[in-house]
């Protein structure tokens, strides 16, 4: 059975810890919930998922699997203590945005890191999660953490660890932008005199079945796009305008910042 430590348990940690438990991926005998924070230490403790301790625990040596969820800034102190503490053969999954995989291998002294990026759906299990696996990673300990990430969500392998600042911009802060856009067309639905609820409703089924159709569909998004545009029609009244305000460029350059801000805050 893995024994497994999730050093921060606040959203994220706690959204692993009991993904893992729905999983069977682990029990609650095996899982340790390192956290600093008192009043979230109580939380952590009525809920009974697990044994919630501190970072100098000596039981974090016989993990197999350390999970590094506390905010990037919090990570060279506690680093201090968990060298300390942590086997040399351990897998550490970092979840810690734009804090580069040689950063983690020098404070900690250690060679086995695996990168993450998920997004918020992992909540749900619906997550997408990207990783880079640093080179002294064999197959078995790549398919473990694979089989870990799973649990919230597809997993994409991503050689290159760069390519994580394009991912943070594309999927990891990629829910806001459909939030956005939804809360757009549901102003625009009560702009046209529908009710909130209406509008809310006709938006996220539109959502719903659209999503489903271009993924389980053989068309491309151009494809589907004419499939619903009539010449002369309402679409195309629509996208007349999305074109002439050159929305797509408007999204590409949006999300070019975002991966750009991604390299600015990197922690190397
Ligand atoms: N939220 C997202 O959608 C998302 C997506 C991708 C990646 N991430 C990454 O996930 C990580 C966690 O984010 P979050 O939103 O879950 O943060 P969070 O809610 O603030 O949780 C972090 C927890 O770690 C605790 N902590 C800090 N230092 C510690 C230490 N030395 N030992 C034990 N516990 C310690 C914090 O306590 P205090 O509150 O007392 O500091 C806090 O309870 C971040 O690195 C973030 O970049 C988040």
């Amino acid at each position: 059975m893995n024994k497994i430590a999730i050093i921060g348990c606040g959203n994220m940690g706690l959204i692993y810890a009991n993904s893992f438990l729905r999983y069977k991926i682990t029990t609650k005998e095996n899982l340790l919930l390192v956290e600093k924070n008192e009043e979230r230490q109580n939380v952590l403790s009525s809920l009974n998922i697990g044994k919630v301790v501190t970072v100098n625990n000596a039981l974090i040596k016989e993990c197999n699997i350390v999970i590094l969820a506390v905010k990037p800034q919090d990570f060279k102190t506690l680093a201090k203590e968990l060298k300390k503490v942590t086997h040399e053969n351990s897998v550490i999954l970092s979840i810690m945005a734009g804090t580069e995989i040689s950063f983690i291998q020098s404070e900690l002294d250690h060679k086995f890191i695996v990168r993450a990026m998920p997004n918020l759906p992992v909540e749900i299990s619906m997550g997408m999660t990207a990783f880079t696996p640093s080179a002294e990673l064999t197959h078995d300990q790549i398919r473990l953490v694979e089989n870990l990430l799973s649990t919230t969500g597809r997993t994409l392998y991503l050689k290159e660890e760069q390519q994580l600042n394009a991912v943070t911009a594309l999927s990891g802060s990629g829910p806001a932008y459909f939030f956005y856009f939804m809360k757009s067309l549901i102003e625009a639905g009560i702009h046209l005199g529908l009710d909130e609820h209406v509008a809310s409703i006709l938006t996220k089924q539109t959502m719903l079945g659209s999503f489903h159709l271009i993924n389980n569909g053989q068309k491309t998004p151009d494809e589907y796009i004419a499939s619903v545009t009539s010449k002369g029609g309402t679409t195309e009244a629509a996208l007349k305008i999305f074109e002439e305000r050159n929305l797509s460029n408007v999204i590409i350059e949006a999300i070019s910042n975002a991966e750009k801000r991604a390299k600015e805050l990197a922690i190397k």
